[in-house]
């Protein structure tokens, strides 16, 4: 099994700080979002093959993922250029030269949402599985209609109202294809016959196409399921992990409390601050005089006299003097 991870959009609802750096290589918990991902595929054995479909600054997704993963010889990692974001379902089909006919099974996982779910089990079925979870407004999501015995009868991609919606069981960003060759010819369906929905060429509308063709599908429960495409649930996300992760790690600065979950790089210089919780703070930073709660602050920051809260703040950021909620891009002063 191939697994596809399509990371070519521009991530417009993280600006400023996609304009410089692709929205999989941000921080949460310390680490690039992509990281995690490539972690878990690693840790359970899913795949020795993972294909990126890159795009915007897709060199530096590249260069990241085969410097951290240098030494993992027997994984392939392959990257295949999607030239404009025209939609996920356009983003999938760029995968398809990396698939053969003695290997038709894909696994596709969105680049920018991890998941705390037994990925295994995910792919151990008969049937095409579709990761799903339960929301109170689909209308920002592909959402599903199963019958009783949980085979989906029917898809929609952003259902105009709640109303019109087939259920609440949104799509996650987790899809485990049995046949490619029935998902790629779903999706040239959908190029040929213009099939878009707010305009791009939607992955849900090939698999509407494929359940039209009588192709089975079930869905998976994904209660851990942690979206880093928005300011407010990458800091969600990076409090999630940070609870799992470092817990009960400590750190000795001068004259600074810490209150875990926190997590600091090495290189980093801290005085008389208080930080935490749920603060990731990457390497080199300095900080004085300032208090941190709930934020993520990239590699060589400068903070001083400042009391920050639900933040992100970019890479090589200034700050003086400054309180309250804040999202700085890169090299930004204030
Ligand atoms: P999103 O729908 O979140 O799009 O894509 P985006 O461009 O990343 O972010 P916004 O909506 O502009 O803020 C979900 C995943 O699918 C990839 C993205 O890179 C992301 O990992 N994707 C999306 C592509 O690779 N190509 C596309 O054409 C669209």
């Amino acid at each position: 099994m191939k697994v596809i991870i399509p990371v070519a959009g521009f991530g417009t609802r993280l600006r400023p700080h996609t304009l410089l750096h692709p929205k999989v290589l941000m921080t949460v918990a310390g680490k690039p979002m992509i990281y995690f991902i490539v972690e878990q595929i690693i840790k359970e054995k899913i795949s020795n093959h993972i294909v990126f479909v890159v795009g915007y600054l897709g060199d530096r997704i590249e260069k990241y993922i085969l410097k951290e993963f240098v030494h993992n010889k027997d994984i392939k990692f392959e990257f295949l250029v999607q030239d404009e974001p025209k939609g996920l379902g356009h983003a999938v089909h760029c995968a398809k030269p990396a698939f053969t006919d003695d290997d038709k099974e894909a696994f596709i996982i969105l680049g920018d949402t991890l998941f705390d779910v037994d990925l295994k089990k995910l792919v151990s079925n008969d049937l095409s599985v579709i990761g799903v979870k339960k929301v109170d407004d689909p209308r920002r999501f592909g959402v599903v209609e199963t019958n009783n015995d949980k085979i989906i009868t029917r898809l929609v991609e952003k259902p105009a109202s709640k109303e019109v919606s087939p259920s609440n069981d949104a799509i996650v960003g987790l899809y485990y294809i049995k046949n490619s060759d029935n998902l790629f010819g779903a999706l040239e369906y959908i190029f040929k016959n213009e099939i878009k929905t707010k305009d791009e060429y939607q992955l849900t509308d090939a698999l509407a196409k494929m359940i039209a063709d009588g192709k089975k599908m079930t869905t998976y429960d994904v209660q851990g399921w942690l979206d880093c495409g928005k300011i407010e649930t990458i800091l969600e996300t990076n409090a999630y992990l940070l609870d799992k992760l470092y817990a009960n790690k400590n750190y000795e600065f001068e004259n600074t409390i810490i209150m875990a979950p926190v997590y600091i790089a090495d290189g980093c210089k801290i005085k008389n601050c208080t930080i935490g919780p749920n603060v990731s703070i990457s390497k080199d930073c300095i900080i004085e005089n300032t208090i941190i709660k709930n934020s993520i602050v990239n590699d060589k920051c400068e903070i001083d006299n400042s009391e920050i809260n639900d933040s992100l703040v970019g890479f090589n950021c200034k700050v003086k003097n400054y309180k309250g909620t804040m999202t700085l891009g890169d090299y930004s002063e204030v």
